[in-house]
């Protein structure tokens, strides 16, 4: 296994690439499977997670090839071999779910195993289920696998109202309604990027959609869908993560591509705390106004709120500003297991269920620590930024789901930054 040593000290400077979104690239590649055209990824992400759906769409009998480096995903789902995505697979990656509502529209049948993923909290997909019973899947849970079937004739149109905002679910509904017979309308749907990206795919291989970006989606079913070629959008939580980077670690860091627009509330919180951002052709460059981030309170909320994937990220900053902060986490319960290990650093965090009281300290240091889910693991690393002496962070496995090329990235502005190995 390997980890990650930080050194901090030193302000940043230059410029990060942000690579294409993988919560984008999730959906997109299972959106292959709707088609018996091939379906192209450009400004792919280079990630595990990315290589785990490969897998899973590969024993689905899709053809999957990375090329260019790995920023071309060339798919071709024209002889699907089956309908079932194993327990083996779908375990490593919750989006592996996002495979049953494009199966089960093409092919009428899908057997896809209750999925694992980042240990955030319960995370159930009783959401991804009701939507597609809307449609008229009849759907039997058995031995950790759900079994889908639907009508004879195929999915029918269907009007689906979400009790709450669910990104995946979204986005599962969505790619099956678009060859369901008839019109679905799904009401309080999410609104974030990635699936308005996911519907600019769709809608690039015939899709009929209305209403993406808004909370009533509505789609008109089609006989079926055609080839495409398709740009992934930014990645906004790894341009929010690397934003905050100079804001911790001092100096002036442009993450080119970043679009504003992508993470509006975030960035307005960021300047609430002392932030400078200024949007040009190159991308997003942030800097400090002051010597030091002030205290601002956060609360998590589907999009176009704070993303709870900033979350971390966002608290280890507020461990280093002037004043106390408060942070709600109203998306996923036990999602500050990044708390206890900020702590070991010398930040001074307070967790009662689902908030965070963080009073800030000018003197983190550094400490052995443990990445504890995705997004968690990146904001230790960001601790370590602003932390006297190193850090060393393990169980880098979660940072490689969703982050490429840490090391490089963050050592290309000036980061004391490597990875070892621990096996020596
Ligand atoms: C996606 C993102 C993840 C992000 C999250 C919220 C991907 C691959 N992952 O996850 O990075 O943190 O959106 O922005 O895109 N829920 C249910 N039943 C369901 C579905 C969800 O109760 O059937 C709950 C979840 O437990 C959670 C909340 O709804 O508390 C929101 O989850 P959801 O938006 O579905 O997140 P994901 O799609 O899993």
């Amino acid at each position: 296994m390997d980890s990650i040593l930080v050194t901090g000290g030193g302000p940043l400077s230059g410029t990060i690439p942000i690579a294409g979104a993988k919560n984008a690239c999730l959906t997109l590649m299972p959106a292959t499977l709707l088609s018996d055209e091939p379906l192209t990824l450009t400004n792919a992400p280079r990630l595990s997670d990315i290589r785990t759906m490969t897998s899973l769409l590969e024993s689905l009998g899709a053809e999957v090839s990375s090329l260019s480096d790995g920023l071309v995903i060339a798919m071709s789902s024209h002889a699907l071999n089956g309908a079932r995505a194993d327990y083996d697979i779908v375990r490593k990656m919750r989006a592996s779910i996002l495979v049953l509502g494009p199966l089960l529209a093409r092919l009428g049948e899908a057997v896809v195993s209750l999925p694992g993923g980042c240990a955030i909290g319960a995370r159930p997909v009783d959401l991804h289920l009701k939507a597609l019973e809307a449609m008229g899947a009849e759907l039997d849970l058995r031995d950790g696998y759900v079994h889908a079937k639907a009508p004879k004739g195929g999915l029918r149109g269907g009007t689906f109202e979400f009790p709450f905002v669910s990104v995946g679910a979204t986005e599962n509904a969505l790619m099956a309604a678009t060859l369901a017979r008839g019109t679905t309308v799904l009401k309080n749907a999410a609104r974030e990027p990635e699936i308005v990206d996911l519907g600019h795919c769709l809608q690039a291989m015939g899709a009929q959609i209305d209403g993406l970006g808004t909370s009533t989606i509505t789609i008109e079913g089609v006989d079926r869908l055609h080839g495409a070629t398709h740009r992934v959008v930014t990645d906004r939580i790894e341009l929010g993560s690397y934003m905050v980077a100079p804001l911790i670690a001092g100096g002036e860091v442009t993450c080119a591509g970043g679009r504003r627009d992508l993470l509006e509330a975030f960035c307005q919180k960021l300047e609430a705390a002392g932030a400078e951002i200024t949007e040009s052709d190159a991308g997003l460059t942030v800097r400090r106004a002051g010597e030091r981030m002030r205290a601002v309170d956060v609360t998590t909320e589907p999009f176009p709120g704070f993303p709870t994937d900033l979350q971390a990220q966002m608290m280890a900053m507020l461990c280093t500003a002037e004043g106390a902060s408060h942070l709600e986490e109203k998306i996923f319960e036990n999602r500050f297991m990044h708390a206890p290990e900020l702590i070991r650093m010398g930040a001074h965090v307070d967790v009662r269920g689902g908030s965070a009281h963080v009073i800030g300290t000018d003197r983190l240091r550094g400490a052995q620590v443990m990445a504890t889910d995705l997004r968690a693991s990146f904001s230790l690393i960001l601790a370590g930024l602003a932390a006297e002496g190193t850090t060393k962070v393990g169980r880098v496995y979660h940072l490689d789901r969703g982050y490429e090329r840490v090391v490089q990235k963050l050592s290309g502005v000036g980061a004391q930054i490597a990875r070892v190995s621990d096996d020596g």
